[in-house]
């Protein structure tokens, strides 16, 4: 008996290599180890063995069961990878280039990834901050009081009282909003790291403004902060010139024209002159604000204004891919019109 079950596994192995597909291989499993196969026509001669064989040969018995079993289901398995591979065809070679289009970054992310790359050249890291803000983060830190008009409801979007969003901690009588622009990430940072700082943080804002050709209720800006021991306006002018010539080409050239925001002292509305305005036959446009960082908001901060000063600067994405691209309509960036989106590829 010993030698039948020995032979049973050369055969079972032998046979099986040949196998091809599944029902061949339950139809041969079957005469081994089915209710009329090989293996339990031998079991039941046990019952004929002496007493003293019976144990032994039981115990063959068990461990031949056991090794069948593993021989038929790898065979399984072969089978069905096999079954696979010639469904496949060639096996795939991941090494080979795409073929095809696979789409493109959108144009607002394009102009947004080339500004943190100039930016990032000069030292300034891109940091992320929060959609919806607190009142404080978005205007009392920032120096813009309680009766300011960017403040009303006609100009920014108030969640209902009593919301509360995730962890984010407010004041008892504080309201949440979207933010209507970037600067309060200026607060964020200060908060969470000491200068020296330099930071590039993009992302959406949004405004209650009626959409038109330059108006979107949300949009994208992207600000800039640099605090640090006696950084001056020159520091300002020089990095803005310097960003402009790469962003726009060697001949952009810039000015600055005095103008008032809540955050920053002196500020200015910065205008840029290019060979870009061609298209639309202007000579100078504002494109950002900017101005260096006022006291009391060192002071929100609880940051030394006599031991530091810096600069801070906000501009609309969309309203330089629009100057650079000659686009004439804010809306086209939010259709998905593939017919737009391709000529970005
Ligand atoms: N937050 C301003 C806006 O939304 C832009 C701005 C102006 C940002 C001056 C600044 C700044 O950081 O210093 O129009």
């Amino acid at each position: 008996m010993e030698a039948e079950l020995q032979d049973m596994i050369k055969q079972v192995r032998s046979h099986t290599n040949k196998l091809k597909n599944r029902s061949d291989f339950e139809a041969y499993k079957a005469t081994i180890l089915g209710s009329k196969g090989c293996l339990t026509t031998l079991v039941k001669k046990i019952g004929g063995l002496s007493p003293q064989e019976r144990p032994r040969i039981g115990r063959q018995i068990n461990v031949t069961k056991k090794e069948l079993e593993t021989i038929f289901s790898q065979t399984l398995a072969d089978i069905e990878r096999q079954q696979i591979l010639d469904k496949l065809g060639e096996p795939p070679d991941f090494t080979l280039a795409p073929q095809g289009h696979y789409g493109s970054h959108h144009p607002l992310s394009q102009i947004r990834d080339r500004i943190i790359e100039i930016f990032s050249k000069i030292g300034f890291v891109p940091v992320e901050g929060t959609e919806i803000e607190t009142e404080y983060f978005a205007f009392d830190a920032l120096n813009t009081p309680e009766h300011h008009p960017a403040r009303s409801q006609q100009d920014t979007y108030y969640l209902p009282n009593g919301s509360q969003v995730g962890n984010v901690v407010k004041n008892r009588n504080e309201c949440y909003l979207l933010r209507p622009h970037t600067s309060s990430v200026q607060i964020r940072t200060m908060q969470r790291e000491r200068p020296p700082i330099r930071i590039l943080s993009p992302g959406r804002c949004f405004r209650r403004d009626t959409a038109d050709a330059t108006h979107s209720a949300s949009f994208h800006q992207i600000e800039g902060l640099f605090v640090d021991e006696k950084v001056s306006l020159k520091d300002l002018k020089a990095t803005l010139d310097y960003f402009f010539r790469e962003m726009l080409g060697k001949d952009a050239k810039i000015r600055f024209r005095p103008h008032f925001f809540p955050y920053t002292e002196p500020s200015f509305e910065v205008d840029f002159s290019s060979k870009h305005l061609k298209k639309i036959g202007k000579e100078w446009v504002e494109i950002m604000g900017c101005g260096m960082v006022d006291p009391s908001v060192f002071d929100a901060v609880s940051l030394d204004s006599n031991a530091y000063s810096g600069f801070a600067f906000g501009m609309g994405i969309e309203r330089i891919a629009m100057i650079l691209y000659g686009i004439d309509d804010i809306r086209h960036f939010y259709q998905n019109d593939l017919r737009f989106l391709q000529q970005f590829c």
